[in-house]
């Protein structure tokens, strides 16, 4: 499970996450919305450790990883894939997953990730720069698993995927939970948002300010739209 307590995380003056609290039980999708700047990413790259927090816990499993460097943080569990999925654009499917493997995989060996991505292994000699979007964004995910997390943080992985491919990442979401794998998902795209997350959370200038099942979300959702997500 990971748990944040009032992680408060700056960029120089700038106070930008102000007491965040949240909690993604072991085995569940999480999802996490808000207006650009609210400070999503920087929740992400705060539990991370690429951006240390000032103050506050992040709790993998009891153990507190605040500020710890991120390839310790990784090490501990929790991988990340980023918004605007970075992948390398010269080196082949196969290589983008390589690069993040630190050992041979035991939950996620580059076979079974081939097993849950086909288009990548039809692409697998492929370079990056020759993918399609939503195949770059599976080849993050592809990226993220190699090194067999027991958490995955997503940021924004529909950011602009045709609908079709948001809903083919909805199903591979679903799927990495019934795998055992616990997510952070960040979201812009309230429909996927609600698709696939057991909670939702709603973040406004630095702080979670709602939290509701899909279920009650839907029932207060034009209300909570127009006070807490229209720009
Ligand atoms: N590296 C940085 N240095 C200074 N300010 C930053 C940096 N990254 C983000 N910010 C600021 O922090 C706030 C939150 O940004 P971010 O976490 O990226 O928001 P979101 O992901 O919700 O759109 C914004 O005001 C942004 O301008
Ligand atoms: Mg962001």
């Amino acid at each position: 499970m990971l748990r944040l307590e009032g992680l408060n995380t700056h960029y120089g003056a700038s106070h930008i996450l102000q007491g965040v609290d949240l909690v993604v039980p072991q085995g569940r999708i999480c999802a996490v919305l808000g207006r650009n700047g609210v400070g999503k990413t920087t929740t992400v790259r705060s539990i991370m450790g690429l951006v240390p927090p000032s103050s506050g816990r992040v709790l993998l499993n009891g153990q507190d990883i605040a500020g710890l460097q991120p390839h310790l943080v990784a090490r501990a569990g929790v991988s990340y894939v980023p918004e605007g999925r970075l992948i390398f654009p010269d080196l082949s499917v196969i290589e983008n997953i390589r690069v993040a493997e630190r050992k041979p995989a035991k939950s996620w060996p580059i076979e079974r990730l081939l097993e849950l991505f086909p288009s990548l292994r039809e692409r697998a000699g492929n370079r990056g720069s020759q993918l399609s979007g939503g195949e770059q964004q599976m080849l993050a995910i592809a990226r993220a698993l190699v090194s067999d997390p027991k958490v995955v943080l997503l940021d924004e992985p529909s950011q602009g995927l045709a609908p079709l491919v948001v809903r083919e990442l909805a199903a591979v979401i679903r799927r990495l939970c019934q795998e055992g794998v616990t997510i952070l998902l960040i979201e812009q795209n309230m429909k996927l948002a609600e698709a696939v997350a057991h909670e939702l959370y709603i973040m406004v200038k630095g702080r979670i300010v709602y939290a509701a099942t899909p279920e009650v979300f839907r029932k207060e959702e034009a209300e909570i739209r127009t006070r807490y997500l229209a720009v």
